[in-house]
């Protein structure tokens, strides 16, 4: 049988302890064990970017990191950006570029474009380059980067 281990994280500014299995990845201990569903699993092998969450204030894929990886770790998570209003300018204008439609990608779109938003002004090219990561299915990407790049210049 499979040896728990003890981790202890700060999710969302909430310190949490739990025996947790080493096998056990990131995003299925905050989904399943917490209850934070906002982060979505797509692919499980890190390619598609709907696990995307934040450790220790860097952008992780939530599917490739294990939850015990995570021990003493800071992890911010969808729910808890939205909840600070870190979020709200960018997705108030995803909401009038209609740059979400299923809805799959986008806890995860915001998140990379919330650490995008972090490092200054980029050109069109450069938003496309750092949300490429993040797999879309159903927007073409265009009113995406027209949202992120509304509040990035201000005009969210
Ligand atoms: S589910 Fe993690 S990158 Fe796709
Ligand atoms: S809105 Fe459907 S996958 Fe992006």
């Amino acid at each position: 049988m499979e040896h728990a281990v003890e981790t202890t994280l700060t999710v969302n500014g909430t310190r949490v302890t739990r025996s947790v299995a080493p096998r056990v990845h990131l995003v299925d201990f905050l989904r399943e064990e917490l209850g934070l569903t906002g982060s979505h699993i797509g692919c499980e092998h890190g390619v598609c970017g709907a696990c995307t969450v934040r450790v220790n204030g860097e952008i992780v894929r939530g599917c490739l990191m294990l939850a015990v990886q995570a021990d003493g770790c800071t992890v911010e998570t969808i729910e808890g950006l939205s909840d600070s209003k870190e979020l709200a300018p960018l997705q108030k204008a995803f909401h009038e570029h209609n740059a979400l439609q299923c809805g799959f990608c986008t806890p995860g779109m915001l998140m990379a474009a919330q650490d995008l938003l972090r490092g200054g002004k980029k050109t069109r090219d450069e938003i496309r380059a750092h949300i490429s990561g993040n797999y879309c299915r159903c927007t073409g990407y265009q009113a995406i980067v027209d949202a992120i790049e509304k509040v990035m210049h201000g005009q969210g």
